[in-house]
């Protein structure tokens, strides 16, 4: 059963660390190693026996004291009775969905989702012999129409990857649990801090905790996080297929854990102050943030979720990929790069992918992640780059 909910800010400072123990460190060490060693033969074999457990010191590769620290934290902040480690987001996601595949199985995906899951999805798993069928993400409770005896999982994000459309999370997920078949969310973006997806009556959360939670661009983990029916299977394939995350890397999560609200915060406010200044400038036609009232699913969003990220995206009136490509050079500030959720400001044009609809929107489209920087920095970076998206100056 996941404990009772502790307060956000309590439970990020308190949790993921040692038992109280006269003159410890605040921190866990850096903790490396692959074999463990037993006193006695029962001993091994009873670690052994409870080596998918979360907390059985047993072998490096089925975790460690911190990786099961972090485990235990997240379990907590995510409310799930389970949460197992992967060595990046995407392990996290295919993971997840290797846990649910058979051959022969139809799994629905959202439009939406981001690029790599699309990519294990029509690569890996439909090699295994699964069908993805993609649904538009705002379909709500009407996935239920889509569901088949074959079914084995619905894959979905909120908001979705670049083009920022917030389902109904508790439509979809609850649509999905009521035929039996469990839910996956790709929750990066919102973080514990501004969602909890599984109190929405989503089975498993999954997250990229490369992004935010590590938060410094310098750890590349995943999580799977979810209820009693699912942590346990999740966890076996995880193991069996051999995933695992680094010692360095769980501590520099675990000390990201300590600032991540504090960082939501300062994203959440910095984000929709840029989203708007943008929204004035004369080359921009859209900007696509949740919590503006013309985002697709803005009010699942004001419903579901206590805050926004600093991720979101712009849709510039048409112009050359040649001129997207002059404004995104100018910028001195934003780093051009995958990824985002760490301390720095960074800039993407983004290709939507899609095969359940089309994505209808005339003009380029750009990502930004805003990172720690003063906004009026940023505002002059961009006001400086963006004269050359104007029609004359090709
Ligand atoms: C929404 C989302 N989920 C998952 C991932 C994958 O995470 P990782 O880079 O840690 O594998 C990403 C990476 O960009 C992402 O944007």
């Amino acid at each position: 059963m996941p404990h009772p909910p502790a307060p956000l800010a309590d439970a990020l400072v308190q949790t993921g660390r040692p038992a109280r123990v006269e003159g410890r460190h605040v921190n866990l060490p850096i903790e490396l190693g692959s074999t463990m060693v037993f006193d006695s033969l029962a001993a091994f074999e009873a670690a052994r026996d409870a080596r998918y457990d979360s907390g059985t010191l047993y072998y490096g590769r089925y975790g460690n004291t911190a990786v099961f620290e972090l485990e235990q934290a997240l379990a907590e902040l995510e409310q799930a009775a389970g949460v197992t480690l992967t060595s990046s987001g995407v392990a996290a996601i295919s993971l997840t969905l290797m846990t649910f595949v058979r051959p022969g199985a139809h799994l629905l995906v959202a439009d939406h989702v981001y690029g790599n899951t699309r990519a294990f999805c029509d690569g890996v798993l439909a090699r295994m012999g699964v069908e993805t069928e993609y649904f538009d993400p705002m379909i709500g409770a009407s996935i239920a129409g889509l569901i088949r005896d074959t079914t084995c999982a619905v894959m979905f994000e909120a908001p979705g990857s670049g083009t920022f459309e917030v389902p109904d999370i508790p439509a979809i997920a609850g649509a999905a649990r009521a035929a039996g078949v469990p839910s996956v969310l790709d929750g990066t973006w919102a973080t514990p801090v501004n969602c909890r997806a599984l109190r929405l009556g989503v089975d498993v959360v999954v997250a990229s905790l490369s992004k935010y939670l590590s938060g410094h661009s310098d750890c590349m983990m995943g999580m799977i996080a979810s209820t009693t029916a699912h942590a346990r299977d999740i966890r076996k394939t995880v193991m069996e297929v051999g995933d695992k995350t680094g010692g360095q890397e769980v501590f520099l999560a675990l000390r990201g854990l300590r600032t991540l609200k504090l960082r939501m915060a300062h994203f959440d406010a910095a984000g929709r102050e840029m989203a708007a200044w943008l929204a004035a400038q004369p080359q921009v036609k859209r900007v696509l943030h949740p919590a503006f009232p013309d985002c697709p699913g803005h009010e699942h969003w004001k419903r579901d979720f206590t805050g926004a990220a600093g991720l979101f995206a712009v849709v510039f009136h048409p112009c050359s990929d040649a001129q997207i490509a002059a404004f995104v050079d100018a910028l001195h500030h934003f780093g051009i790069g995958v990824s985002w959720g760490g301390y720095e400001s960074l800039v993407l044009p983004v290709t939507p992918q899609r095969s359940a609809g089309t994505w209808a929107e005339d003009g380029q489209l750009v990502r930004f992640n805003i990172g720690l920087e003063e906004t009026a920095s940023l505002k002059a970076d961009l006001a400086a780059a963006l004269p050359l998206l104007n029609p004359a100056s090709e």
